[in-house]
């Protein structure tokens, strides 16, 4: 049954493979109308065919690349429609590569698809739903926004990707603090290596041929969905479907905390002293 606070429209953008499409079955399952945002329209209208005959809601199918500016703008248009009470930003591509090398413009496209567009849909979205008194939105990010320089190395090649998924934990946590007390949810979840077409291409063009998984394992797509509705649930900000110990995110808070410290006006005395050794 659909949770109260969700009733209503989802729309899913990355909704024509892995854990988008995934979403939109889930959703369609607690009874929510869909609007499915992706770039392969032959995906998209079988996934709303099928979720149309097993599940009974309404699907509309909306072709769309949400690197252009128009289309992004067709898609924000209907995510500020009064239906819509579930935003989940899910589309993202990795654009990995060595960053020397690495095509410029794939690096705006992933900047793009990864930060641009979450961002202006869910401007988009929020007044109407704070408007309503109801409403969520959920950012998918990634683990490895926490990443840096950690392992698995050789690093894959990976810092523009990270950097764009680092935006969306800070930006959604960020923005979760400020209508806390709002009747909006607002969710980032950042799941770890996850067994979708992810790893097939960097994101320039959609993966061509059927539905198939990367050979890289990882958890199910399923997996993760069922995670980040369960946390929308408990209102949980921070949803890392594969996180047992679950405070982690309370010590990374901490952590934070501490680095907080340095927003003081007296200089840390290390930079101080490695400036006097050149005098
Ligand atoms: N798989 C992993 O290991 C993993 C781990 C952590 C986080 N994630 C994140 O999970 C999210 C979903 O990825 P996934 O693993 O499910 O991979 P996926 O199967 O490749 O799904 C990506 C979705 O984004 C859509 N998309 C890509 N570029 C687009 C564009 N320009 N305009 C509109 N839609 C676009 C794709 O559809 P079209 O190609 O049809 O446009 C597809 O539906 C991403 O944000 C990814 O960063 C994935």
């Amino acid at each position: 049954m659909a949770h109260e606070e969700t009733a209503g429209t989802a729309l899913v953008t990355g909704a024509s493979s892995g854990i988008g499409a995934e979403y939109a079955v889930r959703l369609a399952r607690r009874g929510h109308d869909l609007v499915l945002v992706a770039r392969r329209a032959d995906r998209l209208e079988a996934l709303a065919g099928r979720l149309r005959e097993e599940a009974g809601v309404a699907v509309e199918p909306v072709v769309a690349d949400l690197a252009h500016s128009a289309d992004l703008a067709r898609i924000a248009e209907r995510a500020s429609a009064d239906d819509v009470a579930l935003l989940v930003n899910n589309a993202g591509i990795n654009g990995y590569g060595p960053f020397a090398e690495v095509d410029a413009g794939l690096l705006a496209k992933v900047i793009a698809v990864n930060v641009t567009a979450p961002t202006i849909l869910t401007r988009a979205a929020v007044p109407g739903m704070l408007a309503r008194g109801r409403g969520a939105v959920v950012n998918v990010a990634s683990l490895l926004a926490f990443a840096g320089d950690l392992p698995p190395g050789p690093l894959p090649h990976r810092a523009v990707y990270g950097g764009t998924k680092g935006y969306v934990v800070a930006f959604t946590r960020t923005l979760a603090a400020e209508l806390a007390g709002a009747p909006v949810r607002v969710q980032v979840v950042c799941p770890g290596l996850t067994a979708t077409e992810f790893h097939l291409g960097t994101g320039e063009a959609p993966v061509p041929g059927e539905a198939r998984v990367h050979g890289d394992g990882g958890m199910l797509a399923a997996d993760v969905v069922t995670a980040s509705l369960a946390a929308l649930e408990t209102g949980e900000v921070v949803c890392v479907p594969g996180l047992t110990d679950a405070d982690a995110v309370a010590r990374l808070a901490d952590a934070e905390l501490a680095l907080r410290g340095g927003s003081g006006t007296t200089l840390a005395p290390r930079y101080g002293d490695a400036e006097r050794a050149h005098e």
